[in-house]
C-alpha cells in the first residue's frame, strides 16, 4: 500500500512499506503548505530541479533528518555543498534505494538558483509501496512521456496544470492521454495568482478518460 499526503505546489509525501520519499518540499515560502519543514521525517528527497519552490527546505530537511537528496548532479553537488547528504544521478539513470526505485527521465525546463546553473532539470518515476508513480517536475508536454508510460505502467501520475511555468490545462489533458496512468492528481496550480488553474475543469476535462482524476486537497493523505 502507499499513502500518498499533498503538501500543495509540486510537493506529495510517499510512504510503503520499504520506506518514505517527499517531492519537492517547498514548504516554509508556500502558502499552500499544510507542514513546516521540521515536521518533515522521511528517507528520501527526490528534488526536479534548482528553482526556489522545488529546491525549497530540502537541504534543511536533509541536515535535520540524515534524508538522502536525489536530484541531477549539479543540483545535487550544490547540496552536499550547503551540509546536506545527495545522491547524485542523471537522466536515464536509476538506483535502488533503501526506500525504493528512482529513475530520473526528462523534463522540458530549466534550473538554476540565485543565478548559479545547476543543471538540467528532470522528472522522476518511483517504485514504492507496490506502486509506480511518475512526478514529472515542472515540464511542458513532450511526445516521449508515451514512452515513459509504456516503459513504466503508471499507478499514478501527477500533473501539474498551472501554466505560465508548465503545461496547460491542454497539454496536461494530453499528458494524461500520452501517459495512461491509473490515476491522475493535478499539480502546481493556485499556489500564485499567475498559476491560477481550475483543477476540476482538468478532471471534468478527463471525465470519459479510462485514467481517474484525484484532485486532492492540500494536507489531504489518501492510500492508494
Ligand atoms: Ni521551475
Ligand atoms: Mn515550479
Amino acid at each position: 500500500m502507499l499513502e500518498v499526503r499533498y503538501h500543495g505546489h509540486a510537493c506529495f509525501e510517499l510512504r510503503g512499506e520499504e520506506g518514505s520519499i517527499i517531492f519537492d518540499p517547498f514548504l516554509r515560502d508556500n502558502p499552500q503548505a499544510d507542514v513546516g519543514p521540521e515536521e518533515v521525517d522521511v528517507d528520501g528527497i527526490l528534488v526536479s530541479h534548482g528553482h526556489s519552490d522545488h529546491i525549497g527546505d530540502a537541504v534543511e530537511i536533509s541536515r535535520r533528518t540524515g534524508a538522502v537528496i536525489v536530484a541531477p548532479y549539479e543540483l545535487a553537488v550544490y547540496c552536499q555543498e550547503k551540509g546536506a547528504k545527495a545522491h547524485p544521478m542523471y537522466i536515464g539513470g536509476s538506483h535502488q534505494f533503501p526506500f525504493g526505485w528512482v529513475k530520473l527521465v526528462q523534463a522540458h525546463h530549466g534550473s538554476s538558483l540565485g543565478g548559479r546553473y545547476l543543471g538540467v532539470a528532470c522528472g522522476f518515476v518511483v517504485r514504492l509501496g507496490g506502486k509506480t508513480v511518475y512526478h514529472p517536475g515542472d515540464t511542458g508536454l513532450f511526445g516521449d512521456m508515451k514512452l515513459i508510460g509504456e516503459l513504466y505502467p503508471l499507478d499514478i501520475a501527477f500533473i501539474p496544470i498551472g501554466s505560465t511555468f508548465t503545461m496547460d490545462m491542454d497539454e496536461a489533458v494530453k499528458a494524461v492521454e500520452f501517459l495512461k496512468p491509473e490515476v491522475a492528481i493535478p499539480m502546481h496550480y493556485n499556489t500564485f495568482p499567475v498559476i491560477q488553474a481550475d483543477p476540476e475543469e482538468f478532471a471534468r476535462r478527463l471525465s470519459d478518460s479510462p485514467t481517474q482524476v484525484v484532485v486532492m486537497k492540500f494536507g489531504e493523505s489518501r492510500n492508494f
